[in-house]
């Protein structure tokens, strides 16, 4: 039923686990021979934030089609499949379902396993997808900054993580999202705050930055969010749009560097890793880039598109399952909240 280990394996990944419908064929964990990504962003975009309901009837629609258009442009026949790597979790249950129904039914039509992939873990496997050399850099600390997730962890391996830290309140995206529709953007708000911020001055407004501490791993933005609307609601008049963006970002930026280098001390970590949606945006990057060089760590992030949710990261993630034959049973059910390690609260 399964192929001999030493063949080449190609994973099929799926990921449905919130607005964007993903599939995507790697070889060996390394090689993505083709990936497709739906994203459904302008379905929500005039409620100001994900329905879910929405969500997983969308992915119900697209799914199998951009199945088939993957197949179809990457030259590949189903019998070349090896196994089925989906997200069970965490996500949104509904789009969660329709995601892992799907792996379960080729799964079931071919003969092959499914592999139960953990979202978080596969952004953390991200940095690792296209430069498997990069794990030999560590021992890693890796920040996981998306719309739901702000999460630290110290890496060792490529499925060695120890759970360091995350948010207490808003994730990294989730503030980015909520102050940009308070500023009047759209959703989602991270790629517009960035675009309005490029014409502002960063230190015209002086926005918290909050620590939780000398010693916290944690975050908080739900401070740093609320001071935000409140001085734009007040004092509208007083300040440009491109300024307050511009000053907020600067303030995420600031203290997600911050809580990594405690972190990289802590540890004693040689390496950053930067994944996640919001490590799309370019002033995160450029900041992590300058302050690893100036602290001598070695420093990686994906290129944008693996930062975003994408199921290159699920295949790949999915291949060192494989070889470990950790295979999911036919009775295998969706965890929208599960957990990501050790240590988690
Ligand atoms: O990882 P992701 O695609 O989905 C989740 O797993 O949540 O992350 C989506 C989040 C959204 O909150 C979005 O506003 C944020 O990533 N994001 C950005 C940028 N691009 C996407 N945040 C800041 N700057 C960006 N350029
Ligand atoms: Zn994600």
């Amino acid at each position: 039923m399964y192929q001999n280990l030493s063949d080449k394996v190609v994973i099929l990944g799926i990921e449905t686990s919130c607005d964007e419908t993903a599939v995507a064929l790697v070889k060996d964990g390394k090689k993505i021979l083709g990936q497709l990504i739906y994203s459904q962003v302008r379905l929500h975009r005039r409620f100001g934030g994900v329905v879910p309901e929405i969500a997983s009837r969308s992915h119900l629609e697209v799914l199998p089609s951009l199945f088939r258009e993957l197949l179809h442009r990457s030259k590949m026949e189903l019998n070349e499949i090896s196994a089925v790597a989906v997200t069970t979790g965490p996500g949104l249950v509904g789009s969660l379902l329709v995601g892992t129904n799907f792996a379960n039914a080729i799964s079931y039509a071919l003969k092959k396993p499914v592999l139960q992939i953990n979202h978080i873990k596969a952004h953390i496997y991200a940095n690792f997808l296209e430069r498997p050399e990069i794990i030999k850099k560590g021992p890693h600390v890796a920040l996981v900054v998306s719309g739901g997730h702000t999460l630290l962890f110290f890496v060792k391996g490529v499925e060695e993580y120890e759970f360091l830290g995350g948010t207490l309140d808003d994730a990294c995206g989730e503030a980015f999202d909520k102050v940009a529709i308070s500023l009047g953007l759209a959703y989602p708000g991270g790629p517009f705050i960035e675009q309005a911020a490029r014409g502002g001055n960063p230190d015209s407004i002086h926005f918290p930055r909050v620590l939780l501490g000398p010693n916290s791993l944690d975050f908080s933005f739900s401070g740093l969010k609320t001071s935000v609307i409140r001085l734009y609601k007040e004092k509208k008049k007083k300040f440009r749009i491109s300024d307050v963006a511009s000053a907020f970002q600067e303030a995420v930026v600031d203290t997600l560097f911050q809580k990594t280098l405690r972190a990289v001390r802590l540890k004693k970590a040689r390496s950053i890793l930067l994944s996640g949606g919001v490590a799309a945006n370019e002033r995160l990057r450029h900041h992590f880039r300058i302050m690893s060089r100036k602290y001598k760590l070695f420093f990686y992030s994906p290129k944008k598109l693996l930062c975003l949710d994408n199921a290159a990261m699920v295949a790949g993630l999915g291949y060192h399952h494989y070889l470990r034959r950790d295979f999911a049973p036919l009775s295998l059910e969706v965890e929208p909240n599960m957990k990501y390690g050790k240590n988690q609260a």
